[in-house]
C-alpha cells in the first residue's frame, strides 16, 4: 500500500507528479483556519509531512502516530522541536545548500538598498518630488571599501563574504562560534569577538539561525556597541534580534539604517513602527524567493522525504539522533 503524504505547500506540476507515482497524497494549499483544520483531518493517516513555514509543535504531531518524516522546504529548522521529533524516531530532514547563493543575494540587495536608500528614492520620484537635483539630504553611504561584518560564518555568511570580498573590495570580519582558517584565507576574513565586531564593522549582517542560543542575541547592549554610521541587516531569523531595541536605535540615530528581510512575527504588522522609518528597508521574508531557487528546494524536499519514507536515510537529515543506523 502507498504511503500518505500531507503536503502544506504547493509543488510544481513535475514534483506533484513525482510524488503521485509513489505516494498518496493530500494537499493543504492554504495554512488558515479552514487549512489547519484539514491538516489535523489528515495528520492521524500521515507517514510524511513536507512544507514550510508552519510550528509543528508536538501538540499537533502527536495527532500523527504513524508519523516517519518530515521534509521541511527550508534550511531553518526553528519551527520543529528536534528533541520530540528525535525521541519518535521522526526523520527531520530541511534543504541546505541549494539556497545559499540566492539567500546572500537578498542579504546583498539589502546592503545595497540600505547604504544607497533605494527605496526611499524610488518612492520621492514616484510621488513626484524629484523638483531638482538631489543633494547631500538625500545622499547615502559606499558600500565597496567598507567593512562588512558577519554574524555566524556558515553557508550563507561564506556566500556574503565571497560577494563583498571579491565584487565590493570590503575588508570582511566575522564573528563565530569558532575561527574559521579556510574562510579567512579565502576571502582574507578576520575574526573578532563579537562586541569588536559590533564596533568595527559598517555593515553587521546576521546569517545564523535561531536557536535558544541565538535568540535575543542583539539587544540594547549591542546596539549600543554601534556606530551612528552602522547599517544592520538581517536575512537570518527576527527572534535573533530584540525589536523593541532595534526600533529604538534607529529612531534616536543609534545606527543609520537597517535592512530587514526577517521579524519577530510575521507577516509584519502594518502598524510596526518600523514601517513608519525611512531608514528601514523590510522585505517580506524573500531570502531564497526566487523562482529556481524555491524549486530547487521542493525538489530536495521531495528526494529528502521519498527517501526517507523509502527506508533510506535522506540526503539532509537533520535529526542524525532520530536514524536507526
Ligand atoms: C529558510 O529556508 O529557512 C528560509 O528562511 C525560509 O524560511
Amino acid at each position: 500500500m502507498k504511503k500518505q503524504v500531507v503536503l502544506y505547500k504547493k509543488l510544481s506540476p513535475l514534483l506533484m507528479a513525482r510524488l503521485h507515482e509513489q505516494v498518496d497524497v493530500t494537499l493543504i494549499e492554504n495554512l488558515d483556519a479552514e487549512g489547519l483544520g484539514k491538516l489535523r483531518d489528515a495528520l492521524p493517516r500521515a507517514h510524511g509531512l513536507l512544507g514550510a513555514s508552519l510550528k509543528l509543535d508536538a501538540e499537533l504531531l502527536d495527532l500523527a502516530p504513524d508519523l516517519q518524516a518530515i521534509a521541511s522546504v527550508s534550511v531553518g529548522v526553528d519551527n520543529y522541536d528536534i528533541d520530540y521529533l528525535t525521541e519518535r524516531r521522526i526523520l527531520l530532514s530541511n534543504t541546505p545548500d541549494v539556497l545559499t547563493e540566492t539567500t546572500a543575494d537578498t542579504g546583498f540587495a539589502l546592503i545595497l538598498a540600505t547604504a544607497r536608500r533605494v527605496v526611499e528614492l524610488a518612492n520621492l520620484v514616484r510621488a513626484g518630488q524629484w523638483n531638482r537635483n538631489i543633494g547631500p539630504a538625500h545622499f547615502g553611504s559606499d558600500v565597496h571599501g567598507k567593512t562588512l561584518g558577519i554574524i555566524g560564518m556558515g553557508r550563507i555568511g561564506e556566500a556574503l563574504a565571497q560577494r563583498g570580498h571579491f565584487g565590493f573590495g570590503m575588508p570582511v570580519i566575522y564573528h563565530s562560534q569558532s575561527p574559521k582558517p579556510a574562510v579567512e584565507q579565502r576571502f582574507n576574513a578576520h575574526y573578532r569577538s563579537l562586541p569588536e565586531l559590533l564596533q568595527q564593522a559598517d555593515f553587521v549582517c546576521l546569517t545564523l539561525p535561531l536557536t535558544a542560543a541565538t535568540q535575543g542575541l542583539i539587544g540594547v547592549e549591542q546596539f549600543a556597541q554601534m556606530r551612528p554610521e552602522t547599517i544592520f541587516i538581517n536575512i537570518s531569523r527576527g527572534k535573533v534580534v530584540d525589536e523593541a531595541a532595534l526600533i529604538g536605535a534607529l529612531r534616536t540615530g543609534r545606527i543609520r539604517a537597517a535592512g530587514l528581510d526577517v521579524f519577530d512575527r510575521e507577516p509584519l504588522n502594518q502598524d510596526s513602527p518600523l514601517l513608519q522609518l525611512n531608514n528601514v528597508v523590510a522585505t517580506p521574508h524573500i531570502g531564497s524567493a526566487t523562482h529556481e531557487t524555491r524549486e530547487a528546494m521542493a525538489r530536495c524536499a521531495v528526494d529528502n522525504l521519498l527517501a526517507a519514507l523509502a527506508g533510506e536515510r535522506p540526503a539532509n537529515l537533520v535529526n542524525v539522533g532520530a536514524w536507526k543506523g
